[in-house]
């Protein structure tokens, strides 16, 4: 059996204890209902992972405006956060803990994906090289809306606002998404912003509207309950720079200055579901604790032995597991155990409804057991 020593020892992340360091990556399903409204069986799919040291829940719309895909949840509207904390209180019954990842998709969006009327923005108006899956088939990402000085201070503010709802929610606490190409990382990169304003220009000026984001959650709910997830050198989503290693060492640097909770990065090469070909060969995670003196995790890839060894290494204090949570709801326990992981059906990812959702089975000896 693999040594899991690290991975199953306790660690505390600013005001959340976490009984071990297996967490559960933040990942769209796409289950939600009508405008936004997480359903019950969502709760149903988090408890089932609750044995997880953490869970980050799946990426949710600050806004209409924040939302690109079809039945993903938000967290702005009275009904959202009165279904989310249906959720949390059965992740908190079954001993879990769990935040929400806290997402702006920007450019990367389509207006049938969205409610009527509003609008698909980003930092300049220069289209995604993207195809959006909309209830019509595959559409190329439109154009966005620049969005102008005030525009940008509203949206910060719906960060804030998002991330109090959140703990209205009874979120523990919640994620950033800075990564993967949305609205945050569009800032970042050079060939999304060509902004010639204090959001735009060298590294430091298109990091800005990051550490503000950053600054203004942890302002709402707690440094402390507040992490950031980036996907440092990756291209997911239609993102390019041309130094990615000086626009991430000045980001990373600037939030190490901020001191969320945590930071959460991606491996190279494996950004959502799909396998991206990375410009560059560099350890990410490496990278980040380089520029990072806080609590890291890092996601992408990891198995069990890799994980540990990662922890040995001090090279991350935690591993965040993606597909594999999708097809183990008990997956602390499979890798505690050293048991075989059941494969996740790729093309149950997104669909409607429980199949591919809520009926992967814990293993029978997991009963009266939580590892
Ligand atoms: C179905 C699916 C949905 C995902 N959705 C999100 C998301 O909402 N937010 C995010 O930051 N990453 C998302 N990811 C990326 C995962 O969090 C994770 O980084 C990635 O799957 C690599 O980890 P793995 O090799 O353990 O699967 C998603 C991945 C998958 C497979």
């Amino acid at each position: 059996m693999s040594d899991t020593a690290l991975l199953f020892s306790p660690l505390r992340v600013g005001a959340l204890e976490l009984p071990s360091r297996v967490v559960m990556a933040p990942m769209t399903r796409a289950r939600s209902g009508p405008h936004g409204v997480p359903l019950a069986l969502s709760a149903t799919y988090y408890a089932q992972r609750a044995s997880a040291g953490l869970i980050v829940a799946e990426a949710t719309q600050i806004s209409d405006e924040g939302q690109g895909y079809m039945r993903t949840p938000g967290i702005h509207t009275p009904q959202q956060i009165a279904a989310w904390r249906v959720i949390t209180d059965a992740v908190h019954d079954a001993g879990g803990r769990i935040l929400l990842q806290l997402w702006h998709v920007g450019r990367v969006s389509h207006p049938e994906n969205r409610e009527p009327g509003s609008r698909c923005v980003g930092p300049s108006a220069i289209a995604a090289d993207v195809k959006i899956f909309t209830p019509t088939g595959m559409h190329p990402a439109p154009a966005p809306h620049a969005l102008t000085r005030d525009e940008i201070a509203a949206t910060v503010g719906d960060y804030a606002q998002a991330a109090r709802n959140a703990m209205e929610a009874g979120f523990d606490g919640v994620e950033i998404h800075a990564g993967n190409g949305y609205l945050i990382d569009q800032f970042l990169h050079a060939n999304a912003n060509l902004r010639t304003d204090a959001y735009g220009g060298d590294a430091s000026g298109r990091s800005r509207f990051l550490w503000e984001v950053c600054e203004a959650v942890m302002a709402a709910v707690g440094a402390d309950r507040t992490g950031v997830r980036l996907s440092p050198f990756g291209v997911f989503n239609g993102i390019s720079d041309p130094d990615p290693a000086a626009l991430f060492a000045t980001a990373i640097r600037g939030l190490d200055r901020l001191r969320p909770a945590y930071l959460h990065v991606i491996n190279l090469e494996v950004s959502g579901d799909r396998t991206t070909q990375a410009e560059s060969e560099v350890d990410v995670a490496r990278f980040s604790r380089e520029h990072f003196s806080g609590k890291l995790m890092v996601a992408g890839g990891y198995g069990v032995d890799s994980a540990e060894q990662a922890l040995q290494e001090g090279v991350a204090d935690m591993i965040g597991f993606g597909r594999p949570y999708i097809a183990n709801p008990d997956l602390a326990m499979r890798l505690r155990r050293g048991l075989d992981l059941a494969k996740p059906e790729r093309a149950t990812f997104y669909t409607e409804g429980p199949k591919g959702y809520i009926d992967y089975p814990a293993l029978a000896c997991a009963v009266n057991e939580r590892a």
